[in-house]
């Protein structure tokens, strides 16, 4: 049987990876859906190559423009416009996998309605799990969805995991997950460097080809900080259980301690392409077009433990783990605005973790019981951030 597959955020930097494996393998899948916001050319480049059944664009003006293209070139192609089409995107009936890689909170309710159809999710959107953690996985587990995480950390993690983890790391003889961190671009940086970081410093990941934002989640280790998180729900981990560990030739990507001592990791090149060919043949494997992994050019393997005083950001995460209800929600969406600030040059490095601790302080914790309520957080967050910004920069 050929496997369908949406990709959710298909223009992205995971998005391609992901077309990519799945070009390798046309006997096993096929592309039944692309989505992605507003790149126009991209979504149209990637239609023709791939020929999915639905594209869907989140800027209505995008998906006139896509429409039109297709008409001329790809005529069987449903162009679908807003964030219902690209939930309906990832929900379609020949969708046996959804990618989800939209990048940001804007990707938690396709990836949502996904997981509630019982759809095995392939989740590089670590925000939607940020932004919901509890709700999300209840929801995936009422539609038996199977979520195979691709956050190379958390992918290795799983791959480290005992088969049937669930219900606490002690009741499976784990002691403690190990969750490395490449450190970033400004790991060996003074602080008052880092305060002035730009933001093209900010995006020149050493180990990682990614995109914008989580290029400078990085740089501030808030990545690390969501992937705690993202590590509290996917592997029923309490926080002081996830110890962060900086490794700056990024070959181990995670690692699992048990409690008789022993401790297993996964390595491999940094290259996205093996945790989703991972997380797409699970349980079995296939070719991802991976280099294979050189042990002798790398030589040695060093390790840190993280600087939480030149990079608050991440202090700033394993409180908002500690407070629990929507205080990630609001964590994670002070980030995005602080993020997409920084990169548009309205607000400097340094105050990236000042916005974000004004943010968090200024607005009330409550059971996250609900999406409405989560969503109304985020909604109230963001608006906080936005006045909290330097004027007219
Ligand atoms: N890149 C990595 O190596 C990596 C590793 C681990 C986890 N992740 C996670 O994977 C996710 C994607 O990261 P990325 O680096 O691939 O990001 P990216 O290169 O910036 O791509 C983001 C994708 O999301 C689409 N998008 C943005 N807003 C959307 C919306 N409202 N509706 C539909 N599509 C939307 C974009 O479309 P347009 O192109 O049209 O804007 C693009 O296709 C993030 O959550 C990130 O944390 C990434």
């Amino acid at each position: 049987m050929v496997i369908g597959v949406a990709v959710l955020g298909a223009t992205g930097s995971i998005g391609l990876s992901t077309l990519d494996v799945l070009a390798r393998h046309p006997e096993r899948y096929r592309v039944v859906s692309l989505a992605a916001n507003r790149d126009v050319e991209g979504l149209h480049r990637l239609c023709l190559a791939h020929r999915p059944l639905v594209a869907a664009m989140a800027d209505p003006d995008a998906a006139t423009e896509l429409a039109r293209r297709l008409a001329a070139d790809a005529p069987g192609i449903d162009v679908l416009a807003g964030a219902n089409g690209v939930t309906q995107a990832g929900s379609i009936a020949e969708a046996d996998y959804v990618m989800a890689a939209i990048v940001g909170a804007a990707g938690l309710l396709p990836t949502l309605a996904a997981a509630r159809l019982g759809k095995r999710i392939l989740l590089a959107n670590k925000e939607a799990l940020v932004v919901s953690g509890q709700l999300f996985m209840d929801a995936a587990r009422a539609g038996g969805a199977v979520i195979l995480p691709i956050d190379s950390e958390h992918n290795a993690i799983f791959q480290c995991m005992p088969p049937a983890f669930g219900g606490g790391l002690s009741r499976v003889g784990v002691r403690r997950i190990l969750l490395t961190a490449s450190g970033g671009p400004f790991r060996t940086w003074p602080a008052d460097r880092i305060a002035g970081a730009t933001p093209e410093q900010a995006c020149a990941h050493p180990n990682w080809d990614m995109g914008r934002k989580i290029s400078v989640d990085s740089a501030t280790m808030m990545n690390k900080g969501l992937e705690v998180i993202e590590a509290r729900w996917l592997f029923e981990a309490a926080a002081d259980q996830i110890q962060v560990v900086v490794h700056p030739q990024s070959v181990i990507h995670s690692m699992v301690e048990y409690s008789d001592g022993s401790v297993l990791a996964q390595l491999g090149n940094p290259d996205m392409r093996t945790p989703i060919a991972h997380a797409l043949a699970w349980p079995e494997r296939i070719e991802s077009g991976v280099e294979r992994l050189d042990l002798f050019s790398i030589a040695r393997l060093d390790f840190e433990a993280p600087d939480l005083a030149r990079f608050r950001c991440l202090e700033l995460a394993y409180q908002a783990v500690a407070a629990g209800g929507t205080a990630p929600a609001v964590l994670n969406a002070a980030n995005e605005v602080a993020v997409d600030a920084f990169l548009r040059g309205r607000l400097g490095f340094a105050a990236i973790p000042e916005l974000i601790d004004r943010v968090c302080q200024a607005l009330p914790v409550e059971p996250a019981d609900d999406l409405e309520t989560v969503l109304a957080l985020d909604a109230r967050a963001r608006a906080v951030a936005e006045q909290s910004l330097p004027d007219g920069v």
